[in-house]
């Protein structure tokens, strides 16, 4: 009998039924056919002695390599099996896994990043202010004396006898053009609050983004060049722009910015109440009681201003048609926004 080939037998029997063991039972059974005291390998070692002196020297060194082997083999796959009946018994891993909804983003974030990155795009660096201010910054320096009729166009929450909350972020202009001399080039996007009754299209809150530029040679032809190219980016290449003249007492001369409806390209429909035209801002030059104000010579220095409503914008280009829906964060109307 050659025992070295009973012995690559022994080898390759056992490594093929050790791979096809799924339990710790399973292995034992194994070991006891393979490594155990009746089991074919201890069978053939105790054979040896019957052989010549050359050959058990031969055999014996392999049948003791290979007891060694078995034996690692075995404690190998008793771990590898009591570990997976560890991890089956902490998670089951044939469950559906736990899927967490992941949030949109608000209409009215959207937009006003909107607006913001148009205008970094062309220059404007972002600004904030106050909501909470003095009558200076919202209504003196902006050339609305204390008791002057255009008062009444800027109905306002008061806190107390000195302090309210702003009506426009106008108020930031002053701040800016105070705190650095010109050039300035920026928009002041934020919250303002009026006391209007709440309806489908007021709200005692909304977002208003005010742009401000000021050098030595900025002219109405700026202005008209920059708005018409915010309103070609945000609205697309076919909204065509239009003023009309208007007065605010911080601008002089000053604009009311219509762009053709969005909704029915300016033929006519009930969001432009058959005008073709839909208002989205007011504009102007700086007025020089403004820069004298915040102490830029007005002999000097020209600017242009424009703001305008970030919730009108956002429920012209989504069709939105109540401003409440912005404030109530409503899922069903949140998740549209994807
Ligand atoms: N502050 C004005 C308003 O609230 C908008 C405006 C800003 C108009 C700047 C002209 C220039 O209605």
């Amino acid at each position: 009998m050659d025992v070295t080939k009973n012995l690559e037998r022994i080898k390759a029997d056992f490594e093929a039924e050790l791979a096809s063991c799924r339990s710790e039972k399973e292995i034992e059974a194994v070991k006891v056919k393979f490594a155990g005291r009746k089991g074919e390998l201890t069978e053939i070692l105790r054979s040896l002695s019957g052989l010549s002196a050359e050959q058990k020297k031969e055999a014996g060194k392999y049948a003791n390599m290979l007891k060694l082997d078995i034996s690692a083999k075995l404690d190998e796959a008793g771990k590898k099996v009591r570990n997976e009946a560890r991890v089956d018994e902490i998670i089951d891993i044939t469950l559906p896994g736990i899927t967490r909804p992941a949030g949109t983003m608000h209409p009215l974030t959207k937009v006003l990043d909107k607006i913001n990155n148009i205008f970094v795009s062309m220059g404007f660096s972002i600004a904030e202010g106050p909501e909470i201010e003095t009558e200076f910054y919202n209504f003196e320096a902006l050339n609305i004396p204390l008791d002057h009729p255009s008062r009444d166009a800027f109905d306002t929450f008061y806190i107390d006898r000195a302090h309210l909350l702003r009506s426009h972020t106008s108020n930031v202009q002053i701040h800016i053009m105070q705190n650095s001399p010109p050039p300035i080039q920026a928009i002041m996007p934020g919250r303002v609050y009026r006391p209007d009754a709440v309806d489908a299209s007021h709200s005692f809150m909304f977002h208003q983004v005010e742009g401000l530029m000021v050098d030595t040679d900025i002219t109405f032809a700026d202005l008209k060049g920059v708005l018409s190219m915010f309103i070609r980016m945000m609205f697309g290449d076919k909204a065509k722009m239009r003023l009309r003249p208007h007065f605010f007492p911080f601008t002089e001369p000053s604009a009311e910015v219509d762009i053709s409806c969005i909704i029915c390209g300016g033929t006519g429909c009930r969001v432009c109440s058959g005008s073709g035209w839909l208002e989205i801002l007011g504009a102007g030059m700086v007025d020089p009681k403004v820069f004298q104000a915040v102490g830029y010579d007005p002999e000097k220095y020209k600017g242009f201003a424009f703001g305008m409503g970030a919730e009108r914008i956002a429920m012209l280009l989504y069709g939105i048609e109540d401003i409440r829906l912005f404030y109530e964060n409503d899922v069903r109307f949140l998740k549209q926004f994807k």
